[in-house]
């Protein structure tokens, strides 16, 4: 059976699509982590395979290292990678200066290192994510086990002197169990609601004792690729200033994952 892609597939693959324009033949490319970065690996796993072509993908997640064998992407580690050409992943939130949240699946701290460790930094996301202010989207930081319960006090407390409208944090929980990243820490989530000074924040959450990382990107991200249900894409360049539609076709791809869609 051949169904059609839904709206918000077809604007995540959209977004993939024209964001492995930026790919070449023997980039080193961190992977992304979540539904929208996982077309993209799709899309680089069919080049990969159909036109041979050669790159390294640095995972960014164990789920994502998964779909990157499977699709017979090689996997390297960002210590055997060094430096990375490229990193493309999804987001949470972005905003006009394509400051992201991240974190929402977890892996927000790999993701932030393999980001920063790349010459640029692509994100894919449909239209849903795009914010004026940041902090709609609960803002996800990472935190070690020991006296988490401690350190989200220190957040809490530190968010009074913030501009931030809500201070409210949870633990991340997977069933009745904290939440565990890669690295074996847990979330936490805050209810920010509308993050006024998003690079005063960012500093300040990772001061805390027990922080690991927090799910600001702040000037990181260089490329923010909007797909829309129609297959029309919009390419917002931070650093060109500049803003470009096209239009992408799918039909091709529609049926090389029609697994997924089953
Ligand atoms: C994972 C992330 C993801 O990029 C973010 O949650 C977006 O995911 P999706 O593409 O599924 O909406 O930051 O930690």
């Amino acid at each position: 059976m051949n169904k059609a892609l839904s709206p918000v597939d077809a604007a995540k693959l959209a977004a993939a699509q024209r964001a492995v324009e930026y790919v070449q033949d023997g980039m080193r490319i961190g992977l992304g982590t979540g539904s929208t970065a996982a077309w993209l690996v799709k899309v680089l796993g069919e080049m990969v395979r159909d036109e041979g072509l050669k790159v390294m993908g640095v995972p960014t997640s164990t789920r994502t290292a998964e779909l990157a064998r499977a699709e017979n992407i090689p996997v390297v580690t960002l210590d055997e990678a060094k430096w990375l050409d490229l990193t493309i992943d999804g987001a949470d939130e972005f905003d006009g200066e394509l400051n992201l949240i991240k974190g929402g699946g977890g892996a927000l701290l790999q993701e932030k290192i393999v980001a920063t460790a790349s010459d640029q930094m692509i994100v894919i996301a449909d239209a849903s994510k795009r914010v004026d202010t940041l902090g709609a989207f609960p803002l996800p930081i990472e935190v070690i086990p020991f006296g988490w319960q401690a350190s989200k006090t220190l957040v809490e407390e530190a968010l009074i002197s913030l501009d931030v409208m809500g201070r409210d944090s949870s633990l991340r929980m997977n069933r009745d169990k904290p939440f565990l990243t890669d690295e074996g820490n847990f979330i936490l989530d805050l209810n920010l609601r509308r993050i006024g000074n998003a690079r005063q924040l960012a500093l300040v959450l990772n001061q805390i004792p027990g922080v690991v990382e927090n799910g600001l990107f702040i000037d990181i991200c260089d490329v923010v690729i909007v797909g829309h249900g129609n297959s029309k894409v919009e390419v917002y360049d931070i650093n060109n200033g500049t803003m470009e539609e096209e239009t992408m076709g799918q039909e091709v791809n529609k049926n090389l994952f029609q697994d997924d869609l089953d």
